[in-house]
């Protein structure tokens, strides 16, 4: 059924009606469509646009049609072209003409835009909740693990010495800032546009404050094609879910090189990995992957609306309708993800000796042997010079820095003493690096203290 019917003489053929209809993804939004409707409806009895007892007529037969839905009574007509039309169309069949002044002073265009700004609105805080645990199961992780050495690496290859729990610290880092993102988000979305209209406002005198109050919007959108005709907040919520996804396909990249036989510096729990069909050995890391192949999604998500949105005149156009099922998606997609990885990450095993093991290869105190010489006298290029002959004569000798006899050091420059060694035991060269930022265990725990203590609530 078309709300526009009357300038028309024909149907819509079934085809396009099945084309131009958006019911089979915008109705999930169905309950912010009625908060949306009963909040207009309330406005326009207090504006004496329509009578109290209309609006009461009108917000009533809402109520239980929201009702039924939610019991399973009430299913969606999938011949319906829109939510709005489904349930107006509802409505008025419920309440009789009392259900047609509903629509007064309004368009769906400022509808659409209203509900899905109260639909996305609670999704940034559902994401932003889930971050919350991930950060907090991140924090104790690293706290357990503050005083384990790895090898960091640069280029994928040993570096310097650092300790796990400052590692799992930096996602910890990039989760926070990913939460101050979506409250950014939330703030610049929190504008109701109601009272736009199709375009152009209106000519009722309607309250658009009381509007705003009823649906706890912070304010209301200034111009009436703007408030119709942008989707910015979901572009702009689009791109922050990408960002989380970079954070955690990266993370989950690590984890599945982690739990390779060529790493083992972890191993997840049985929960979360999976088997071969055919190679009985194999222990999976799915779900890992999973996350990482999903975050093309997002990004794919985000790519459509930019590219819906770049091209069309204000103000709305029906391109609009496909917003709805991309920023869906990306919604949908990094909950699921979420979902998934916060457990994986909390039960994983972690095996600090084999971290250590692989940070005692590679030559990752090399610096700290440049670092000793400079410490004491030398200019740094020199010694770093001088740091690296010592490499070359390791490798050529089949031992590392630890084990280099001193008289080795000495031929290379003739200030090295005893002392060296204990400059470059990895424990030392990890617990000396102790300014702020650094991987220090005293600065992993203090840093992730603060985050465990830390309120993070909205
Ligand atoms: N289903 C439409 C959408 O999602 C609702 C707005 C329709 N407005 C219109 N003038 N055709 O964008």
């Amino acid at each position: 059924m078309q709300l526009w019917k009357g300038r028309f003489k024909k149907e819509l053929s079934k085809t396009t009606n099945d084309f131009n209809s958006s019911i089979s993804f915008d109705s999930r939004m169905y309950r912010e469509d009625i908060e949306g409707s009963i909040a207009h409806a309330t406005m326009l009895g207090r504006c004496g646009i329509i009578k109290a007892s209309e609006a009461g007529h009108i917000v009533q037969g809402l109520k239980e049609i929201l009702e039924d839905i939610e019991s399973g009574k009430l299913q969606f007509d999938m011949e319906a072209e829109d939510i709005h039309t489904f349930i107006e169309g509802e409505l008025t069949a419920r309440i009789g003409d009392d259900g047609k002044r509903l629509h007064t002073s309004r368009s769906r265009n400022d509808q659409v835009a209203v509900d899905t700004k109260l639909y996305l609105k609670k999704e940034v805080v559902n994401v932003r909740e889930m971050l919350e645990e991930l950060v907090k199961v991140i924090a104790k992780k690293a706290q357990l693990y503050s005083s384990t050495v790895m090898p960091g690496y640069t280029h994928l290859q040993r570096a310097q010495p650092i300790t796990f729990g400052h590692h799992l610290l930096a996602y910890a880092e990039m989760f926070l800032r990913d939460i101050s993102r979506l409250d950014d988000c939330l703030k610049r979305m929190d504008e109701m546009p109601l009272g736009s209209c199709a375009l152009a406002g209106t000519t009722y005198p309607i309250n658009r404050e009381i509007t705003k109050e009823l649906l706890g919007f912070d304010r209301i959108t200034n111009n009436s094609l703007d408030g119709v005709s942008d989707r910015d907040y979901c572009i702009e919520f689009a791109s922050a879910l990408s960002i989380i996804m970079v954070h955690l396909s990266r993370f989950s990249e690590e984890i599945i090189m982690w739990c390779s036989w060529e790493f083992k510096f972890i191993e997840l729990d049985d929960a979360f990995s999976t088997g071969s069909s055919i190679m009985p050995q194999k222990k999976n890391p799915d779900i890992a992957e999973l996350v990482r192949g999903k975050s093309g999604r997002v990004f794919g998500d985000t790519m459509t609306l930019l590219t819906v949105m770049k091209g069309i005149a204000l103000a709305y156009n029906k391109d609009m309708q496909e917003d709805k099922e991309a920023i869906f998606d990306a919604v949908d997609t990094v909950k699921m993800c979420l979902t998934a990885f916060t457990p994986m990450l909390d039960t994983m095993r972690v095996i600090p000796e084999n971290m250590r093991k692989a940070a005692a290869g590679g030559f990752i105190n090399a610096t700290d042997v440049a670092d000793w010489l400079t410490k004491n006298g030398v200019p740094f290029r020199d010694a770093y010079k001088a740091t690296g002959e010592l490499v070359a004569r390791c490798i050529e000798l089949g031992t590392d820095l630890e084990s280099l006899p001193l008289e080795e050091y000495k031929q290379v420059c003739d200030v090295f003493t005893d002392d060296v060694y204990n400059a470059i035991s990895l424990e030392y060269c990890v617990s000396q690096r102790t300014a702020f930022g650094g991987p220090a265990p005293e600065n992993v725990r203090e840093q992730a203290e603060k985050i465990i203590d830390k309120d993070l609530k909205l």
